[in-house]
């Protein structure tokens, strides 16, 4: 324990001291602590938000208009192309931070009272991230965009007896066209980001009514001023983060196809990237686990817990030790496992083949849903009888098993599915 000298912090009536504490935790502003993702996720939306207002004064959202105004804003307008750039590559590094502050929040395991209503705002942000990235994919109009959002909302159909109906609904009538496009638009640039920020507003008075970030008990509890220790820490943070953004905006141009075709679909057709494990996973499990059943264990499991366990070592990372190393483990396992299985049921497992006859429901979906909820099933039970694991260390390996899986489903979709969505090897895309 470090001697605590008396704190003399000036009365400052400044507005970044108002988001902040006067004084922090030594501890809480070590950059391992949050590695300052929230910052930057703050940031990024900062980004999007200036860079889609300006885009906004060129884009049309017709689709008779809407590729011509982004040739327009390319071409014609001063900086234009490097505004959309911008644009373009901070929306997509604002759904990977975004998913990666979710995750070092779960391993910090910063989900207990007092914040676990945190933790589900957090949830609702990050559907509303992605949400923002989606809806913004359709705008240029051009095949990518257009092709891309028509499967991606297919799935949709795939949710049973509302399905249909939320298809219909998201794309104003039964296909992808002007209605689409304009309820897109809408809540692109006026429905999402006015929520996102009433959210963001709220998340941050619940970090300081949490008082402050999760730190473990037992460390230091030696206090330093928020201005310069903490505020400096984030204006260089943001700073190398903004220089990235605009070196990347400056050398690589967002991507422009052809202007969409409804009458011409190229193979394969492909979902956004984020939604390429999900797309994946509909090759070879019936959609109705793909796409609501799997899904809903794990957002569901991610709220549940808090709520049923309800204490934890806020800030001890993955919990223990043990955590720790079984998280790696469990890391190596569906790093190896997952492309293994999806190996398996490509050319071996063919459970439809050998039951004829059977609704494909259970032959394609209940019965490799049990094989999957079986084998997770051993897999707790060895954690517990081999490792003595606890119940936070459990859950804790089972969503490195989820997200890593995650993680390698999309890379094989993205990159090792060619024509016909048949496995190949990226170069041959
Ligand atoms: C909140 C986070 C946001 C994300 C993640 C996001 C993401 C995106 C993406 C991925 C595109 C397609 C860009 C492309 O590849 O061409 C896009 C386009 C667009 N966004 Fe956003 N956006 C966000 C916020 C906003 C806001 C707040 C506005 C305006 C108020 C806005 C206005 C636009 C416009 C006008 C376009 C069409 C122009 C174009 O495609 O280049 N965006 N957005
Ligand atoms: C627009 C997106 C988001 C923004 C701008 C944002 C911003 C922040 C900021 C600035 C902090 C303070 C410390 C830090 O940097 O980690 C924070 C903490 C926190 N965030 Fe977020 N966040 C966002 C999304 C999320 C998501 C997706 C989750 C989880 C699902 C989440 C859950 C939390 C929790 C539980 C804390 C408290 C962490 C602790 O006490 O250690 N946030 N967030």
């Amino acid at each position: 324990m470090q001697d605590q000298p008396k704190l003399k912090i000036k009365k400052r009536s400044n507005f970044v001291l108002h988001i902040h504490p006067a004084t922090v935790l030594i501890d809480s502003i070590k950059f391992n602590r949050t590695f300052g993702l929230g910052g930057m996720a703050l940031l990024l939306f900062l980004i999007q938000s200036l860079t889609g207002i300006l885009l906004r004064f060129a884009y049309v959202p017709s689709p008779d208009k809407a590729y011509d105004s982004i040739l327009y804003i390319e071409n014609s307008i001063l900086f234009g192309g490097f505004v959309r750039n911008i644009h373009h590559w901070s929306g997509i590094f604002f759904v990977i931070i975004a998913f990666l502050h979710f995750v070092r929040v779960f391993y910090s395991q910063a989900i207990f009272v007092p914040r676990r209503v945190n933790w589900i705002i957090g949830i609702a942000l990050l559907i509303l991230v992605i949400f923002s990235n989606f809806t913004g994919y359709l705008l240029p109009w051009d095949q990518l965009s257009f092709w891309a959002v028509t499967v991606a909302t297919n799935m949709l159909s795939y949710i049973p007896f509302i399905g249909e109906g939320m298809l219909r609904i998201v794309r104003g009538g039964n296909d992808v066209g002007s209605a689409t496009l304009l309820n897109f638009y809408n809540f692109h640039t006026g429905i999402l980001p006015i929520t996102m920020i009433l959210l963001m507003i709220w998340h941050f008075w619940k970090v300081r009514k949490a008082k402050g970030v999760a730190v473990y008990e037992g460390i230091s509890d030696y206090r330093v001023p928020s201005y310069p220790n903490l505020v400096l820490k984030e204006l260089v943070t943001g700073l190398i983060l903004i220089a990235i953004i605009f070196l990347l905006s400056a050398l690589l141009n967002a991507p422009l196809q052809d202007r969409a075709n409804p009458a011409y679909s190229p193979n394969p057709a492909k979902a956004p990237w984020y939604f390429m494990g999900i797309q994946e996973l509909l090759l070879h499990i019936h959609p109705f686990f793909a796409f609501v059943v799997i899904p809903l264990f794990f957002f569901g499991g991610l709220i549940w817990f808090p709520f049923a366990i309800r204490e934890g070592r806020q800030g001890e990372w993955f919990h223990s030790e043990k955590g720790k190393k079984l998280a790696l483990q469990a890391a190596i396992l569906a790093l190896i496992l997952t492309p293994a299985a999806v190996l398996l049921e490509e050319y071996i497992l063919h459970i439809e083949d050998w039951l004829p006859g059977w609704p494909k429901g259970i032959s394609e979906g209940l019965f490799p849903f049990i094989l999957l909820g079986g084998s997770l099933g051993i897999y707790v039970f060895y954690l517990f009888r081999k490792f003595k694991a606890s119940v936070h260390e459990i859950i804790v390996a089972l969503f490195t098993v989820f997200i890593m899986g995650y993680i390698i489903l999309s890379i094989i979709g993205i990159w090792f599915r060619g024509e016909g969505m048949v496995l190949t090897q990226p170069w041959n895309i």
